[in-house]
């Protein structure tokens, strides 16, 4: 299956960590000072924490309740209450495949998937949630839902839904480079979409 795209790339900085899902499953997307990323189960294999509220020290996630600290294999590298101790390998988060191409974090969550061909040069314009799913989300653009949705009265944007829980789809949108003026109706564009999308879902 295509993997999911959970988040921008430049939204994600080193040191960064939140919260995203990938297809229902919840999962902790971290980014250690290296530059690699993560995308963990959002539980502490502790006590269940979510990790997603942990903070990012060098290459580790450490957990926001006792401090119990990951490396970027997932397996537990620290234990403050027990700072002699090496922690047995069998302690260890699990996750799924992460990969970033053309700007984005994409997710795997069936095991490793290539993440879809875009067109070069694209960059990223900006991530908005919509209050509907990923059908009517297609639908306002025109179009049948798909992984990648080429506007078809705006060839300059690329839209990427990635579904949440709930009934909403989350869309993180790619554009051609565009002058700065372009981008402002670029960015009014998608809330357009957003109001249609939302409008029909009350009608
Ligand atoms: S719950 Fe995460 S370290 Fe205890």
């Amino acid at each position: 299956m295509t993997p999911c795209p959970v988040a921008l790339s430049r939204d994600l900085p080193p040191g960064g960590v939140k919260r995203v899902f990938a297809r229902g499953r919840e999962l902790a997307l971290w980014r250690g000072a290296s530059g690699q990323v993560a995308a963990w189960d959002n539980r502490c294999p502790h006590r269940g924490m979510r990790l997603s509220h942990g903070f990012v020290r060098g290459d580790r996630l450490a957990c926001l309740y006792h401090g119990w600290q990951y490396g970027t294999d997932g397996t537990c590298a620290h234990i403050p209450a027990h700072p002699e101790l090496c922690p047995p390998a069998t302690i260890r988060a699990t996750g799924c495949d992460a990969a970033e191409a053309g700007g984005v974090i994409w997710v795997a969550p069936e095991g490793y998937a290539a993440p879809p061909e875009l067109p070069r040069g694209l960059v990223a314009l900006r991530s908005l949630t919509f209050r509907c799913d990923a059908a009517r989300l297609a639908r306002i653009c025109g179009l049948e839902a798909a992984p990648v949705l080429y506007l078809p009265d705006h060839p300059s944007l690329v839209i990427l839904p990635n579904p949440l829980p709930g009934g909403q789809v989350e869309a993180h949108v790619l554009t051609a480079p565009l002058p700065a003026a372009d981008r402002v109706a670029a960015v009014h564009l998608t809330e357009a979409l957003r109001r249609a999308a939302e409008a029909e879902e009350t009608a």
